[in-house]
């Protein structure tokens, strides 16, 4: 299965830099040799320029996030229409910074993985623990039902193509903390399970403070095929040492 790592620059990155940096690791992925496939996440006012950039590589765009309508009286809002009019193949939902800061629900989730497969994007949905959840042992049952209430019911119409799922304990988003690679593997075992037959190609990715550092023993983790990047993509060359970690 050929590995996705995917940055999440978050709010962060004004035009001249963001550009540079897409530019740049263009690039690299143009005269590296590199397995995985890589996916920048700018933020929406970054997503032309850096489209632009991009031109000619293989390099994919994403989203952060999308509203689940597809037009209308959303102010400050993005629909899953939009991202793909700017050259998105992904988009990233259920983001914990999402879910926690502005208190998306799995059915809110859900709407927007409808919207997004509609458009024909390729959903990379997020779930993961709380601190507390963890401390609990409930990380597989939240997991689970992340998984169950945020996607369609029955997973009508999903498959490898469109959906990819990011595995991120909240604790560990940003911390510099993360779980052991046994613990990786045994939760993506777990959603792997939890997702059943279908989904078998779907790929299933570690986020969570994924540094050069870490990253060579977190993603050759068995069930680890690939990552979701924040801090250490806004930095060309940690970005491109953990893309090369994954092959
Ligand atoms: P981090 O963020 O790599 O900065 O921990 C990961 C994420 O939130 O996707």
């Amino acid at each position: 299965m050929r590995k996705l790592v995917a940055a999440n620059w978050k709010m962060n990155g004004l035009k001249a830099g963001g550009v540079m940096l897409a530019r740049d690791l263009a690039k690299r992925v143009a005269t590296g040799k590199l397995s995985s496939e890589l996916v920048i996440c700018p933020p929406a006012t970054l997503l032309i320029a850096v489209a632009e950039a991009l031109k000619g590589s293989s390099i994919a765009l994403g989203g952060q996030d999308c509203h689940a309508d597809e037009k209308g009286a959303h102010t400050g809002d993005i629909s899953a229409v939009m991202l793909k009019d700017a050259g998105c193949r992904y988009v990233i939902l259920g983001h914990s910074e999402r879910r926690i800061g502005h208190h998306e629900s799995d059915a809110d989730v859900r709407a927007k993985v409808l919207a997004a497969r509609k458009a024909g994007l390729a959903a990379i949905l997020c779930v993961g623990e709380s601190e507390a959840e963890r401390q609990a042992g409930k990380t597989l049952d939240v997991v689970s039902r992340q998984l169950a209430d945020s996607l369609p019911p029955g997973l009508a119409g999903m498959d490898a193509a469109n959906l990819s799922i990011a595995y991120e304990p909240v604790w560990a988003i940003g911390s510099g903390r993360t779980p052991t690679p046994a613990e990786v593997t045994e939760i993506h075992a777990g959603i792997r399970r939890a997702l059943g037959s279908q989904l078998r190609e779907v790929r299933i990715l570690y986020g969570g403070s994924v540094k050069p550092q870490n990253a060579r023993e977190l993603m050759t983790a068995p069930e680890v095929n690939g990552a979701l990047v924040g801090g250490a993509s806004l930095a060309l060359d940690d970005f491109w040492a953990i893309a090369r970690a994954c092959g």
